[in-house]
């Protein structure tokens, strides 16, 4: 049994990334993607990114641990009649099977951050990137005041602490992690660079329905909340998340959702 695919595979990150499509394709249309660029999306749920990567021209593999999101992504490919693009399993911290310096691009948004041992990660993702190709990942930032640290922050407050040794996912979203993680296989400070950008979550309902959402299909916030329940405080937890969701919501029309999120931008020359 591996608690982190055990994670992933509770829910159905489909749901929430009906929300950040918009977001996913407007930063891979930053990302100088060319016709014939092997592509590597690492963490890459049911395509947000890899999808419109392929639809660029690129050969795109997305990996993910969750059996459930792989088979998502393969549906989604073939709906979208892209025969350059293909899901598999895998594990970022351990990317067995693929070949050394295979890819032009590796991207990772919000999904390599999750894979425990991140050193491994940072070894793998470059082993498999060839000299002279980029990784582009997306890491959430501890503490910072928008939606997904703030989710993670209260969610915290109502879950039993990690066992000891856990290393948060969150440390990815630290220049200084991040630069040690790849400095560790030989990569200079300076062909790493930093950029605050921003995802925004839209949803055609309430934020509310949005905290639902994620209650319901977001293993995170799942666990969260049967543990909230354990104690009596699952109530309590969805009006903190309502109120954070409120008080984010940036759209026009109240009845809707519109939430942007910060994260930090990782570009790695390799
Ligand atoms: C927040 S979701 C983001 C998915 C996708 N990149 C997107 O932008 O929609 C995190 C993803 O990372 C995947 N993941 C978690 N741990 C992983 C690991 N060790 N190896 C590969 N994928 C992993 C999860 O299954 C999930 O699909």
């Amino acid at each position: 049994m591996n608690p982190n695919k055990t994670l992933w595979e509770k829910g159905d990150f489909t749901r929430i990334a009906g929300s950040m499509r918009e977001s996913g394709e407007a930063l891979v249309a930053s990302l100088g993607i060319q016709k014939g660029m092997k592509v590597l999306d690492l963490g890459c749920g049911d395509g947000t990114t890899a999808l419109p990567s392929a639809k660029l021209g690129a050969d795109v593999l997305g990996v993910d641990i969750a059996r459930n999101l792989v088979e998502a992504g393969n549906r989604r490919a073939a709906e979208h009649g892209l025969a350059n693009l293909r899901f598999q399993e895998g594990d970022a911290s351990n990317l067995e099977g693929l070949a050394d310096k295979s890819f032009d691009l590796v991207v990772s948004i919000f999904g390599a951050m999750f894979a425990p041992r991140p050193f491994d990660v940072a070894r793998e993702v470059v082993r498999v990137t060839r000299p002279g190709g980029r990784i582009v990942m997306g890491n959430w930032i501890p503490g910072d005041p928008t939606l997904v640290a703030q989710i993670l922050k209260i969610s915290a407050a109502y879950t039993p602490p990690p066992p000891e040794g856990f290393v948060s996912p969150m440390t990815w979203g630290m220049e200084a992690n991040v630069i040690e993680r790849f400095g560790a296989v030989g990569i200079a400070a300076d062909k790493v660079s930093f950029l605050r950008d921003t995802y925004v979550f839209n949803f055609s309902a309430r934020p509310a329905g949005l905290v639902d959402e994620f209650r319901l299909y977001y293993g995170p916030t799942m666990n969260a909340f049967e543990a909230a329940e354990r104690d009596g405080r699952a109530d309590a937890l969805r009006q903190e998340l309502v109120g954070l969701f409120e008080s984010q919501n940036r759209s026009p029309d109240k009845a809707m959702t519109s939430i942007p999120a910060t994260f930090l931008r990782v570009t790695v020359s390799v």
